[in-house]
């Protein structure tokens, strides 16, 4: 099963993806945490990417699709994969149609998690992030176990540098003009399917799961 997650920032993208990943035993790709961790790493992807990011702006496609594509060919996505951040434009949509035109498949179902702008600033505050394992919790409605620390791998827990609300403003006005028109080139595909992401996380979940079967 391949699916694209899409959604405003702080949606809820990453957090379903990654349940979604659990459930149904498929990668879940993220080139946001594939920047976080090259920046982290201090990689001269990473330094580019950062430029970009801290701005709230998007990597460029040129940095971006090439990486996305050498990644779905790895041998753990031959059953199928979750990408939640990609695409992000109309060029990197079309990009992955073609890419797997030429090998015979397609977007089987993209997901579009729907949060309108206003509740979206309060997530992002309360957010705290892994930056090793890529993990995402929420002082509030996701509290990790031991505060500041990551369930998963033990990690310290960060606000990461672009949840400031100016920067937040900005990605969701990038998000606006960018990224919301796949919504219609999804829907013209036939795959797409809407959640309403205002609904606790489970509820979310539970939704997802009853569209995917
Ligand atoms: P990326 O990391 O992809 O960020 P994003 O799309 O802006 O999405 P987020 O990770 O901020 O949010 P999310 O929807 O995953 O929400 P989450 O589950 O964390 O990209 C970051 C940057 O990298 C971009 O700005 C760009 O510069 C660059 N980039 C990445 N991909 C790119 C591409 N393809 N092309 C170009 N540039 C690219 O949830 C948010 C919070 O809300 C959490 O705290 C969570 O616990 C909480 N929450 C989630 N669901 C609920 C709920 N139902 N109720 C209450 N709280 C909830």
């Amino acid at each position: 099963m391949r699916i694209v997650m899409l959604g405003a920032p702080g949606a809820g993208k990453g957090t379903q993806a990654d349940r979604i990943s659990e459930k149904y035993r498929i990668p879940h790709i993220s080139t946001g945490d594939i920047f976080r961790s090259n920046i982290k790493a201090g990689t001269d992807l990473g330094k580019k990417a950062k430029e970009y990011m801290d701005q709230g702006l998007l990597v460029p496609d040129e940095i971006t699709i090439g990486m996305l594509l050498d990644r779905i060919g790895g041998e753990d996505c031959r059953e199928g994969y979750i990408l939640d951040g990609f695409p992000r434009t109309i060029p990197q949509a079309e990009s992955l149609t073609d890419a797997l035109a030429k090998r015979g498949e397609k977007i089987d179902f993209a997901i579009n998690i729907d949060v309108p702008d206003e509740a979206i600033i309060g997530r992002m505050s309360g957010r705290r992030a892994c930056l090793k394992c890529g993990a995402t919790y929420h002082i509030v409605s996701m509290p990790p176990k031991k505060e500041g620390i990551c369930d998963r791998c033990g990690e310290k827990l960060v606000i990461r540098d672009d949840d400031k609300p100016e920067t937040v403003q900005k990605r969701l006005k990038v998000y606006h003009e960018q990224t919301q028109p796949l919504i219609e080139y999804y829907e013209k595909q036939g795959v797409l399917r809407t959640v309403d992401g205002t609904q606790p996380l489970e509820r979310v979940f539970a939704d997802i799961t009853a569209l995917l079967g």
